[in-house]
Parts: C-alpha cells; sequence; structure tokens
C-alpha cells in the first residue's frame, strides 16, 4: 500500500508534531490515516521495508497512554475528540453508518462494494459491510465483537462470515488470491504467530460448508482502492432491507441481549 506521506503529515499537524511522536504514536496514526483515506491510497508496495518484531511491538506498550485495543470511538490520535452528532430516536442501521462509524465505515463500504463488483452473494455483500464496524467499540477480536452485535438481526451465516473473517486474515488461501496482509506485519511484527484460539478458529472454518462466505470477506477486505470510490451507504438500502432484521423500536432500543452495546457505540461519551 502507498501511503500519501504529504496528506499524512498534514493530517497529523505538521512535520513539527510527527518528529515529537514516538513510533508506537506513528504506527497508530498510521493505520487510522489508512482507515480514513483509503482512497487516497493505491495499489503498491509502499509499506514494505522494515517491520518490527513482536519485542518491539511489546516495548511500544508503555510509550503510549492508550491500550491498543480501543475502539475508535474512544480515541483522537490528532487532538481532542469532538462531539459527536445526536442519534434519532429509533435508530437504524443507516443511521450508525453516518453518525457513528466514523473510521471503519468508508473501509467497509468499500468492501461491500467490491463485493458486489465481484458478484458475491447477497450475504456475503452484508457480511463485508458490517464486518470492521465494532471496532468503533473495541479492536481486540474485532470479528467476535462485531458478529454478537448483529447476531439478533442477521441470518447465522451472516453472523458466522463476520465472526471468523478475522482468524481468516491471519492465513493466506493462494487458490483464491489471498495472502497475508503487509499491514499485519507491522501491527503484530514481522515475527508473529497467531494466539492458538485463532489457529483453532481457523482450523474449524477451513473444514466448515461455510469457508468461502467466510473467506470471501477476507479476499474483498481491501486497505487499497480506486482512488475516488466513495460508496454511500444508500447503495445497499435493498440488501439491508432484504437481510438485515431493523427493530421498529430502534437499535439499542429493542431489548435485545445486544441493545446495549449499541447504546454503548451510539453514547460514547456517557461517563457509566
Ligand atoms: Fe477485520
Ligand atoms: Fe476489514
Amino acid at each position: 500500500m502507498e501511503i500519501d506521506r504529504e496528506s499524512l503529515v498534514a493530517n497529523l499537524g505538521g512535520a513539527a508534531q510527527v518528529a515529537s511522536m514516538n513510533s508506537e504514536a506513528k504506527a497508530d496514526a498510521l493505520e487510522d490515516f489508512m482507515m480514513e483515506r483509503l482512497n487516497e491510497t493505491a495499489p503498491g508496495n509502499g509499506m514494505s521495508g522494515k517491520y518490527p518484531t513482536m519485542a518491539e511491538v511489546e516495548a511500544q506498550i508503555e510509550t503510549r497512554r492508550h491500550r491498543r485495543g480501543v475502539g475508535n470511538l474512544f480515541l483522537s490520535h490528532t487532538g481532542n475528540v469532538k462531539k459527536l452528532p445526536p442519534m434519532p430516536a429509533q435508530p437504524t442501521l443507516a443511521d450508525f453508518f453516518k453518525l457513528r462509524f466514523n473510521v471503519t465505515s468508508n473501509h467497509v463500504l468499500q468492501s461491500a462494494n467490491l463485493a458486489m463488483k465481484n458478484g458475491m452473494a447477497e450475504e456475503v455483500v452484508l457480511a463485508c459491510l458490517l464486518h470492521d464496524t465494532a471496532q468503533e467499540l473495541i479492536k481486540v477480536d474485532h470479528g467476535w465483537w462485531s458478529a454478537q452485535l448483529y447476531e439478533p438481526y442477521v441470518s447465522e451465516k451472516v453472523a458466522f462470515a463476520i465472526r471468523y473473517h478475522q482468524a481468516l486474515r491471519f492465513y493466506a488461501d493462494p487458490a483464491v488470491g489471498y495472502e497475508y496482509p503487509d499491514l499485519y506485519r507491522v501491527l503484530f511484527g514481522e515475527d508473529y504467530k497467531p494466539a492458538p484460539y485463532i489457529e483453532a478458529a481457523y482450523q474449524m472454518v477451513r473444514n466448515h460448508k461455510w469457508y468461502m462466505e467466510t473467506r470471501m470477506v477476507t479476499v474483498n477486505d481491501l486497505y487499497s482502492f480506486e482512488p475516488g470510490v466513495n460508496p454511500e451507504i444508500e447503495q445497499f438500502t435493498d440488501i439491508i432491507g432484504r437481510h438485515f432484521k431493523q427493530p421498529k423500536e430502534g437499535l439499542g432500543a429493542d431489548n435485545s441481549a445486544v441493545a446495549h452495546i449499541w447504546r454503548s457505540i451510539a453514547r460514547p461519551d456517557s461517563p457509566l
């Protein structure tokens, strides 16, 4: 992935500000920048080169004020957080996309758009559309969190593909053109081996009837896209209508087992 260094530096507040950041803060900012500015990046290998080791990644932990798995809504790497717009009384999935999924929405919309272009089944397109959105709340185990968030409203197959895309991301499948992502060498260290539960999940999914649906989420889960492609949530209104059971009371007000998770995303400034 090629990074537009000038706009990255500008985004971070200028060269002097960047010079004052430690390497971990820069890595964080780089990751956010890639999520936020997908349309400014182009395919390439600009990120290849020197990757940290696992020991170097671990040594970075005590150089920052936050833990690595904090959700996007709860942290700003570039100045203070901003006031969030109010949510409607009965929020829909589209409302969350427009008002709360600020960092992840472009990435998942691009992924779903690509899946659509690639002729994927509607449930795969929907899984691509939803797969990373729980990262607004928490990044650790985001596949499991995202699947839990959507489970009451989508088919078992869609929830399965969302949950296990996280594990499959660590394992190449040359038969469908999926390679281990360079980004993971940056985030986890070049000598990283996935945790046993990830390996076990991969082995289970590899032999599951829904392997290919899950794999297709990873195949369409790209960080580099055509410049200027900015799909809107409305492109997916029909698919959402057919495959997402929107509660009439609104997400978070429906008394489902996950209503509090939706409320936490809607109200991240609540002190308790
Ligand atoms: Fe993901
Ligand atoms: Fe993703």
